[in-house]
């Protein structure tokens, strides 16, 4: 990962946000709800910026942070975005209102492995988030993966856990040590994938993002 000072001297060139977003950003610190680093969220908008994706499906809407920032940074494309926790995927729906960008969100309430004939029906799509349980990344990928379209790209969020995967000291906490394991066996797995060609960014709390090769490639 990138040293304090280095995340600090970035950050003061991250663009300002308007009130409305950033108003969803306190909401999500007051009330301790997961939201993508403001580092993580930059890079991954200008790279979309750059790919211009028409369809995006996310795992893991939590309050609709990061899908607004897609909706509101890409104006011709559509999000399809699930969520299981109520209270989080009603807020969302209360945000996406709000900032008038439900004509392209469309959230799904319920448990992304429960839930793919609903999507499928959106699909295909040129990009995959991935940014829900960490322990079941791979579950995700492989459920998902053939609603992506040839040459699209899968993006997943917090795949360096705050450094942990990469430090030898033993981790105390039995359940973050379980889920520092899967993880790394993730990404180990998502490497070893011929047919996607993976880089890893250490920006945020880590971001994988995997290209599918295509048959023309
Ligand atoms: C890190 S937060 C998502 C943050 C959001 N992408 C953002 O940056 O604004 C992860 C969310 O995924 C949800 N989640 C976890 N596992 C899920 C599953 N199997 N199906 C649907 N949602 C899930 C959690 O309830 C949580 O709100």
């Amino acid at each position: 990962m990138i040293s304090k000072e280095v995340a600090h001297y970035l950050e003061q060139f991250i663009p300002e946000r308007d009130e409305q977003i950033k108003e969803i950003e306190r909401y999500a610190e007051q009330h301790h709800i997961p939201i993508m680093e403001i580092a993580g969220i930059e890079t991954m908008l200008q790279l979309l910026k750059i790919a211009k994706p028409k369809r995006i499906l996310e795992i893991g809407a939590a309050i609709g942070y990061s899908a607004i920032r897609m909706a509101k940074a890409l104006p011709d494309a559509n999000i399809v975005t699930i969520e299981r926790d109520q209270g989080r995927y009603e807020r969302a729906l209360f945000y996406i209102n709000k900032t008038g960008t439900s004509e392209q969100i469309r959230v799904i309430f319920g448990d992304a492995l429960n839930v793919y004939n609903d999507v499928a029906k959106y699909a295909p799509f040129d990009v995959i988030f991935i940014d829900a349980a960490k322990g079941q990344y791979q579950r995700f990928f492989q459920m998902y993966e053939p609603l992506l379209q040839e040459s699209g790209m899968i993006i997943t969020d917090n795949v360096l856990f705050k450094g942990l995967v990469a430090t030898e000291e033993p981790v105390e906490n039995k359940r973050i040590r379980q889920l520092v394991s899967k993880i790394r066996r993730y990404n180990e797995w998502l490497i070893g994938r011929s047919d996607y060609e993976t880089v890893i960014l250490p920006i945020g709390d880590g971001i994988a993002i995997s290209r599918k090769r295509g048959e023309k490639q």
